[in-house]
């Protein structure tokens, strides 16, 4: 590596100012990608209460002399830019030379380097920005440091770390998304002295991502690539059929740095156009290629947002290409069946240094009634995960049993796949004859007309005419009826006899152990299986008929983001949505004048704003005045 220097005055004004260490990630985000300019192929972070005690970063990279270590850990003194030019042209991960200096700055911070073993390496020590040790030291080619107590001499900033295991989900989730951009670089990551992550060097991309993610992700996705001399991507997509309902399944790499584009971003969403479910979204792990001069990322000091000089086409090209690959047409020449039913697990552990990961929280390989042991002690109160009543009032007891047997039915994943919509039974949502001639007799302020396209109520009420939207209002209804039974803890569930197996993404399965108390309140009974399966052993009783994979996936997909917001109360709440809405009957449904008269009976008894938990509206009411003046009988 060039020599380290200070920018000068004139270049340092160039560059995006701003405070790079926000928490442990971005420390360690800082420390890895050195150690990838630095040329390593072996990066080792291991870190202790998510960061916040320590973190160290080892790699094997080239290592510095003692002088440029010195150097190194002043502010603006890097050897990866000199020149107004460079700063056009960057093909580094850093560039601004602030990164050592911030966090030597608010740490007790140890580098350890040695650029060549003849030499020997060197070693300094600072203690919030002040030199305590300097001295050469035996250390092989590379480098290695060590950050502790971090923001010890900062209190503010230090408030502001949440807890040991939300710092810990970022820096996982950072090391993964270091090393998609890397396939050639082993990984590792060990937190509390337990190898979470150990992602071996050599791996194709799709292999890296079957890693990261597991094959239940990876498994769905199909490859794309394009080649010309503005731009090349290649990378992997999910088929519109594969969508989910958040974009956590996104990543977008450009020149193997991780960033947000929204022009990609939309390239990419313009290509599934039409394609696409309300709500749902693509999964796609996409690297790009652009050359250097066509992109600046000195945009923001975290360099994750960048900017392009050709926006229009990159979307152009992306959209055009990705479309017609999604449209069968030109399927054949981007997927390639063997790569995509192969098992790229089999060939990922003959590869060196590949060691079985173990992620700390999982318990024992077998079924176990016994609750998961969460990776940290008191994790939910830490991530402020507090029920609203406390738990020993939620007896596992206390759940009615819902189980006549007819309805103690086996959901085969396979099943469960193919069919990712299924509803209720008609039965079950307006109870046989007799019931409904009972809510026949009781007061309905709407009489039904009749059925609109299969999808709207028509009813008169005493003065007006009002169309209901059939999915909406039972949506609504059953939203009540889940949030009424779950804070009367009287969740009925539903035990399987043959229990559902569901396999996760890593990400996914820590989140399910991590929060494993708000799922059995949930009135789901999920026992860790081994590797990345999980078995599904009771479900609440109004999911009976509903795809429960699809369901469990998305409430994931919820808690992942509840882990940011922090709000208990709207976690739960867009549980029971989605709980809902897979429960509800859908649009395209004929109902009889029974069953519609049921479901209006039922919804005047909620007495509450008239919209579904989507917010969009239940009902539409024109009175009997708007008729009569569009139909100029009054003026
Ligand atoms: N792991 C490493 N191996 C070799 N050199 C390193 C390593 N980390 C940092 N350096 C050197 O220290 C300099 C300063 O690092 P940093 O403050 O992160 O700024 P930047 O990465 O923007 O140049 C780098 O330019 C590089 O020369
Ligand atoms: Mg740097």
């Amino acid at each position: 590596m060039p020599k380290v220097k200070i920018l000068s005055e004139s270049l340092i004004n160039k560059i995006a100012a701003g405070e790079v260490v926000e928490r442990p990630a971005s420390v360690v985000k800082e420390l890895v990608e050195n150690a990838i300019d630095a040329q390593a192929d072996q990066i080792f972070v291991t870190i202790k209460n998510g960061g916040k005690d320590s973190i160290s970063v080892l790699d094997n990279g080239c290592g510095m002399n003692a002088e440029d270590a010195k150097l190194a850990i002043e502010r603006h003194a890097t050897s990866k830019i000199s020149t107004h030019e460079d700063l056009d042209c960057i093909n580094t991960m850093g560039f601004r030379g602030e990164a050592l200096a911030a966090i030597s700055a608010v740490s007790r911070f140890e580098l350890t380097t040695c650029c060549d073993e003849k030499e020997g390496g060197f070693q300094l020590r600072i203690a919030g920005g002040k030199l305590i040790h300097q001295a050469k030291v035996g250390f092989p080619v590379g480098t290695r440091f060590t950050i502790e107590n971090l923001f010890f001499n900062t209190p503010a900033r230090q408030k502001f770390m949440k807890s040991a295991s939300t710092e810990y989900n970022h820096v996982y989730d950072l090391v993964i998304r270091l090393a998609l951009g890397h396939p050639n670089i082993q990984f590792r990551l060990t937190h509390n002295k337990t190898m979470v992550l150990n992602i071996p060097k050599g791996q194709d991309f799709r292999q890296r991502v079957e890693h990261c993610f597991g094959n239940e992700i990876a498994g769905d996705l199909i490859e794309c690539e394009h080649k010309e001399s503005y731009l090349s991507f290649t990378g992997l997509i999910s088929p519109p059929s594969k969508s989910r309902a958040s974009k956590r399944w996104q990543h977008t790499f450009v020149n193997e740095r991780y960033v947000k584009c929204n022009t990609i971003n939309h390239g990419i969403y313009e290509a599934y156009k039409t394609l696409l479910m309300k709500n749902m979204h693509p999964m796609f792990f996409m690297n790009v290629t652009l050359m250097p001069q066509e992109l600046d990322v000195n945009v923001h000091p975290a360099k994750t947002e960048i900017r392009v000089k050709n926006p229009t086409l990159i979307h152009t090209i992306l959209s055009d290409q990705l479309s017609r690959l999604l449209r069968a047409g030109d399927r054949k020449q981007f997927f390639q069946p063997g790569k995509v039913s192969g098992s790229p697990k089999q060939a990922e552990r003959k590869l060196e240094g590949a060691a079985p990961v173990n992620r700390g929280s999982v318990t024992a390989s077998v079924p176990s009634s016994k609750p998961v042991v969460p990776l940290f002690e008191n994790v939910n109160e830490q991530m402020g995960f507090v029920p609203p009543i406390a738990q020993s009032q939620f007896p596992q007891k206390n759940k009615k049993k819902f189980s006549p047997p007819e309805m103690v039915a086996p959901l085969p994943r396979e099943q469960a796949v193919e069919n990712p919509f299924s509803f209720a039974k008609r039965e079950d949502v307006f109870g046989d004859d007799k019931e409904t001639s009972h809510f026949e007799q009781a007061y309905s302020p709407y009489q039904v007309i009749g059925q609109l396209q299969k999808k709207y109520i028509l009813a008169q009420g005493e003065e007006s005419l009002i169309l209901v939207d059939q999915h909406a209002a039972h949506e609504r209804i059953r939203f009540e009826e889940i949030r009424k039974e779950f804070y009367s803890q009287s969740m009925a569930t539903l035990p399987l006899m043959i229990p559902i197996m569901l396999e996760l993404p890593p990400q996914d399965g820590l989140l399910l152990e991590q929060h494993q108390d708000s799922w059995e309140k949930l009135g789901f009974t999920i026992d860790h299986f081994g590797g990345n399966d999980y078995s599904i052993k009771e479900v609440p009783a109004i999911l009976k008929d509903a795809d429960i994979s699809q369901v469990i996936r998305q409430v994931l997909d919820e808690m992942a983001q509840f882990g940011k917001s922090g709000k208990l109360e709207i976690f739960y709440n867009e549980v029971f949505e989605r709980m809902a809405c897979h429960s509800a009957i859908r649009a395209a449904q004929i109902l009889s004048i029974k069953e519609m008269q049921s479901l209006l009976n039922q919804l005047a008894g909620l007495d509450l704003d008239l919209y579904c938990p989507h917010g969009r509206p239940v009902l539409i009411e024109i009175s009997v005045n708007e008729l009569d003046k569009r139909f100029r009988r009054i003026l």
